[in-house]
């Protein structure tokens, strides 16, 4: 890959920020030969690192087997601790409550109004969780039944994700933003038998109606049979008999005990749609141990973890961060998680902050675009006096650009605070490349070093290793966290991840290593985009505005927003007879929100004669991609281009 001339010079000139004493001294990890040896351990004596890990959790079963594993031509499997058996709800629950924390808040529920809040201790929590646990039983669910969770921020949703995990279902959590057909594809994707949802939800000061959302869903076919509805407000929402139950009339009516079901460490967790270069999501699966250890052992040790934290991650539990790091890392390690609402410009930009002091938060986790975004207030909107109980904050979602680390360093974490900008994914489950606070020395804009088990290799297209000229991004051994397949569809799995190095896991990222042995993480290679944090498949927005009857043809590409990271540029040929006007581009973003929901609405939708493609009739999106961002010198071969009039056309009011 081509790295721009002032990446390398980042790279070369930026500043170190060396570990805070007061930290490295009361880490678990506490300096980088600690690490190195750790490290290497992890690598080469990979079956006695992992058992010996798998201490932490509380087990039925101890597994007498680490990590198994074929990544071959034409098989691709990988197990860990494949005879132990343990249940996740009871480590993330039940053993906190055993060692005396019953009256530790376990999840601070923060309402989007200000004034309302409200806890649930361990004891509370497992009350609800065993009652929930009971209801899915009441309604049929057993062992390895699907069930979807579209809900708002509310504890109810912790709740749901956690009773499923206690009876050994498969929770499919679907993001509340996601518009009815999306929900509606993937309740049918994995024959759900039962959804959770919520009458309403609010964010950003909007009422949003999604339980009406549910049942224009439920309108396809599907297996779904029951829906239960959690009261957010007063608000009444139709009830089809036999069908709609409310959640306080049946938590009321069942039993608060229901004891944690022995599940294989391989049996599966959940399922999570991800976004990928096919115009479909796909359902990244993950199971029980692995996944708790990998979840717990990084959330332990990259926020280094304290008894009296109170941790906040700001993401929402639609996403991978929220399974793993607003519910099962921070419960299975006791640690007091909340979970906000709102969103973090409403009512006005400082909001976040007047929750970390409301609730004292000392660890704080947010992605970059939110940064940014608090960024453009500027800096005097923000008062320090807010944000003394801070100890260590975190990033995720994206690269963070060095102006944003170091704005987020200053200003909210004061100049006492180390920035943990972490790299990872839906499908690894957990965190694979970040400092650790106790021994690494902080690089704004690097993620840095490996956690223990990942064994990173940058390679170039013809498969030559090319660590510090930079390519792509693989790992070349399997770890706890790593997804087991793709729920469904086993050979896509092995397409999508593992058919371009034999014996090593894609990651679709771009990487470079320095010389220090630092990685900086450089975006995507393949036609993923991420937006606010969020990643959507150009593919997928594609294939919902060729959907639409006026649409003939179309190609998406993304360029660099300031906030956002990128923003998506649509570029659309009509079906004759549709003339280009602005009310069709209104239109077709509308047709986008309901296809797959706010987040995929490109910025700009640009009607066009005809798209640049080579002669056998592919897109050249590398073109598109260039002249959306205005960089023409960029295009290089021009050669394999069937009509170079294509061009003309789309450079003209460049
Ligand atoms: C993609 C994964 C991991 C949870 C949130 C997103 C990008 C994520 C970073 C980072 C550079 C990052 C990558 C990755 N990404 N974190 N710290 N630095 N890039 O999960 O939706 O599965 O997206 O997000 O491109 O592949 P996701």
């Amino acid at each position: 890959m081509t790295l721009e001339p002032n990446l390398l010079s980042l790279i070369h000139k930026s500043p170190i920020f060396p570990p805070f004493p007061d930290i490295q001294k009361n880490a678990e990890v506490k300096n980088f030969e600690e690490y190195e040896h750790l490290y290497e351990s992890s690598i080469h004596h990979e079956e006695a690192f992992w058992l010996e890990q798998a201490k932490t959790l509380d087990w039925m079963r101890f597994p007498s087997k680490g990590l198994e594993y074929n990544w071959s031509k034409d098989e691709v499997w990988h197990r860990f601790f494949s005879d132990g058996e343990l249940n996740v709800s009871f480590n993330a629950i039940d053993r906190h409550v055993r060692n005396g924390k019953k009256d530790k808040p376990a999840l601070i529920w923060q309402a989007e109004d200000e004034s309302e809040h409200r806890t649930l201790t361990f004891g509370q929590l497992k009350e609800e969780v065993e009652r929930f646990a009971n209801v899915l039983k009441k309604h049929g669910v057993k062992k390895g039944d699907r069930i979807a969770i579209y809900m708002p921020m509310v504890l109810e949703q912790a709740v749901a994700m956690l009773a499923s995990a206690r009876i050994g279902a498969i929770h499919s959590v679907v993001f509340g933003g996601f518009s009815s057909e999306s929900l509606s594809y993937r309740l049918k994707d994995a024959d759900c038998k039962l959804i959770v949802t919520s009458n309403v939800a609010k964010r950003g000061g909007k009422i949003i109606p999604l339980k009406e959302m549910v049942d224009k869903a439920l309108l396809e076919p599907c297996s779904c049979q029951k829906v239960i509805v959690f009261r957010r407000d007063e608000r009444l929402t139709p009830m089809v008999a036999g069908r709609d139950l409310w959640y306080h009339e049946e938590m009321a009516s069942v039993s608060p005990i229901c004891p944690p079901e022995p599940l294989n460490a391989e049996d599966p967790l959940f399922i999570l749609y991800t976004s990928g270069s096919t115009g479909k999501p796909k359902g990244a699966l993950h199971t029980q141990g692995g996944y708790l250890l990998h979840a717990s052992l990084s959330h332990r040790l990259y926020f280094d973890i304290k008894e009296n934290d109170v941790y906040w991650c700001t993401a929402d539990l639609g996403w991978i961060t929220g399974h793993s790091y607003v519910v099962y890392g921070p419960l299975a390690n006791g640690t007091t998680t909340l979970l906000f609402e709102g969103t973090p410009t409403f009512p006005d930009p400082a909001i976040f902050w007047r929750v970390i002091n409301k609730h004292q938060v000392t660890k704080f986790y947010t992605a970059p675009t939110v940064i940014r975004s608090l960024m453009k207030e500027g800096a005097s909107l923000i008062n320090p006096d807010l944000l003394k109980s801070l100890k260590l904050l975190g990033t995720v979602g994206e690269p963070i650009n060095p102006e944003a680390w170091i704005w987020y360093y200053d200003n909210i974490g004061q100049n006492k605070c180390p920035v943990i900008d972490t790299w990872w994914q839906t499908e690894t489950g957990g965190i694979m490349i970040a400092p650790l606070p106790g021994c690494h020395s902080l690089k704004p804009g690097s993620a840095s070093y490996p956690f223990f088990g990942i064994k990173p290799g940058i390679y170039d297209e013809e498969g030559e290793l090319c660590v510090h000229t930079g390519g792509g991004l693989y790992i070349e051994k399997p770890w706890p966290g790593i997804m087991r397949t793709l729920w469904g569809d086993h050979k896509k799995f092995i397409e999508t991840y593992f058919s371009k190095k034999v014996g090593a896991y894609f990651t679709g990222d771009g990487s470079i290593q320095d010389e220090a042995g630092c990685y900086w993480l450089l975006g995507r290679m393949d036609d993923v985009v991420n937006i606010s944090g969020h990643r959507i498949g150009t593919a997928e927005v594609e294939s919902a505005l060729v959907s639409h009857v006026a649409v003939a043809e179309s190609a998406v590409v993304s360029k660099p927003h300031e906030i956002k990271g990128e923003l998506l540029l649509a570029y659309v040929i009509l079906v004759n007879g549709f003339l280009p006007s602005k009310e069709l581009e209104e239109q077709l973003k509308q047709h986008i929100k309901n296809e797959i929901g706010a987040i995929a609405v490109p910025d700009t939708i640009k009607f066009v004669s005809s798209l640049p493609k080579t002669r056998s009739g592919k897109i050249m999106r590398r073109l598109l991609r260039c002249i959306a961002r205005g960089e023409l010198d960029k295009m290089g071969d021009l050669t394999t281009l069937a009509d170079p009039n294509a061009i003309e056309e789309l450079t003209k009011d460049n």
